[in-house]
């Protein structure tokens, strides 16, 4: 068992920073509702547990409460705004609404004794990040307050001796100074966890632990060749062999040399059982004359599950799926308060599979975050093309070409994407400069003029944007040049093109694909 921290979710818009904040600094932590089950949190057996931020106020009728199994582990806790307030609470402190809500960067000062979370950072005053309504009027007995803002007398406090600890500020975002070091000193200097949860040690366990799941059964995967079920499969195939067989649905939707660069990197590369399974006839018919964005979705992701099923059937017993479900999926599926959050697009997880098909689950990407499966990735030596490779929506192109969906539209997208992410390659853009970048078939013709002809053809839009996680985004600053040498070659280069325009919208109000 790893040296862990258990984070007790009260509803902040920044509980997952924290644990990425944590994990960052090597230390394994999960995330659990604040009223989960006791056994659940303890099950982890925690060196120490980290209480959030939440919107509520403690004396809110049925606002959330500080379960009794946190204090009565005798561990560290740190409590983060509301988690501050909640500790304070309990332990026989006053807790009042502040004259004035602070919201927003603050500086603070340091006052209290000598303790290990903020060992060195004692002599300086940081800038932090405050969002709270309520404060603290009066500490509990035996805490000292350690710090203090303009409007917060009481901006972090600590008991030293039962190693119990309190920010009103936010240590876990971005906007507050040495914000990761005092998460990381919580959990390193203060509850003692070895800073050793890296992701060649994850491998390492998830290989084992994957090994003493399947014994000597069988397991399927269907392998998209996006970074989520690479891993997956690889660290599969790193345990059990031959025993994993992965299907590769070609949907006739991929991008162009997609299905190809599967097939070579997972069947020639590194030696895996693949079938590869062209059903872009199937997906095609299925999809003639229809040009509504929310059924080319559905479609796809009924045909898909179709597909995989009549494949798995063929491979005869095989007891265990793969797959690669990450972190944020199994947190944004359990906790209620977010399942409400608007729905914009159907995001139909194609090659999620539905749960009652009758096989037992192997997710070892189940607690990791996107990141930190791409440095699974790195760690497994999977090619940068695979680790790196920008998010591609289930459905692919489908929602790319802008009403019917042909053959004939598939080639000319693929044709003109692959014209626009060749030319970001090659001036290194990929990566860094933009987090997605795809070209669009539009389902209108515009005039132009070619030699001496007039014509009248299809237009291609572009889009490039910058993004963190894809909730919102902006538009990417790609430089002229860059853009007129692939609109150039678009219109020389793929027939039926005659124009090619860049998205310019951020999002909101756009959203980053057209359907
Ligand atoms: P939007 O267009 O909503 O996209 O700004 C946000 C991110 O989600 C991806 N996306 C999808 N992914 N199935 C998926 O698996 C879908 O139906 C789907 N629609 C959008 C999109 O590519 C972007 O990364």
């Amino acid at each position: 068992m790893d040296d862990s921290i258990a984070i007790l979710d009260f509803g902040s818009q920044y509980t997952q920073l924290i644990a990425r904040r944590v994990r960052e600094a090597h230390v394994y932590c999960e995330l659990f509702p604040w009223d989960a089950p006791p056994k659940d949190v303890l099950a982890l057996q925690p060196r120490g547990f980290i209480l959030s931020g939440g919107p509520a106020s403690v004396y809110d009728p049925g606002a959330p409460r500080l379960p009794d199994y946190v204090l009565e582990q005798s561990v560290p806790v740190l409590g983060i705004c509301y988690g501050m307030q909640l500790l304070a609470r309990r332990l026989g402190g006053r807790v009042a609404r502040a004259a004035k809500r602070e919201y927003g960067p603050a500086e603070i000062e340091f006052i209290g004794p000598d303790n290990p979370m903020f060992a060195d950072l004692q002599s300086l005053n940081l800038q932090v990040w405050m969002s709270h309504g309520d404060r603290i009027e009066k500490i509990p007995p035996d805490f000292d307050a350690l710090a203090r803002s303009v409007n917060s007398p009481v901006a972090a406090m600590g008991d030293l001796s039962r190693q119990l600890y309190g920010l009103q500020f936010h240590p876990e975002v971005v906007h507050t100074e040495r914000g990761a070091e005092i998460l990381r000193r919580f959990a390193v200097e203060v509850c003692g966890c070895a800073p050793d949860w890296t992701p060649a040690a994850f491998v390492e366990r998830a290989v084992a632990a994957i090994r003493a799941q399947v014994g000597t059964g069988q397991v399927v995967c269907g392998l998209s060749g996006g970074v989520d079920s690479s891993v997956t499969a690889t660290l599969a195939h790193r345990a059990v062999g031959d025993q994993l067989t992965c299907i590769f649905v070609n949907t006739g939707m991929l991008r162009q040399g997609e299905p190809a660069q599967v097939v070579q990197t997972f069947r020639e590369r590194l030696g895996m059982r693949l079938v590869p399974v062209d059903a872009t006839e199937e997906f095609l018919s299925a999809l003639s004359g229809v040009t509504d964005p929310e059924r080319k979705r559905r479609i796809i992701g009924e045909r898909f599950i179709r597909v995989f099923e009549r494949e798995a059937g063929k491979l005869g017993d095989a007891r265990f799926l793969a797959q690669g479900t990450l972190y944020p999926d199994v947190i944004e599926s359990r906790g209620p308060e977010r399942q409400t959050a608007a729905r914009i697009k159907t995001h139909h997880n194609v090659g999620g599979l539905p749960e009652d098909m009758a096989f037992e689950l192997v997710e070892p990407l189940r607690y990791l975050f996107k990141d930190e499966a791409r440095a699974a990735g790195e760690a497994l030596e999977l090619p940068e093309e695979i680790v790196w490779r920008q998010p591609f929506p289930g459905p692919g192109l489908a929602v790319r070409i802008l009403g019917e969906i042909t053959w004939e539209r598939l080639e000319t997208l693929r044709a003109a994407d692959g014209i626009f992410l060749d030319e970001l390659e090659a001036a290194g853009l990929l990566r860094q400069a933009t987090q997605q970048s795809f070209a669009v078939l539009l389902p209108v013709q515009s005039v132009g003029v070619m030699g001496d002809e007039r014509t009248y053809q299809d237009v291609i839009a572009l889009r490039a944007v910058t993004t963190e996680d894809f909730m919102t985004a902006d538009w990417a600053r790609l430089d002229y040049e860059l853009l007129a040498r692939v609109s150039n070659r678009i219109v020389n280069e793929v027939a039926g093109v005659n124009r090619v325009v860049y998205d310019i919208t951020s999002k909101p109000p756009a959203t980053i694909e057209w359907e």
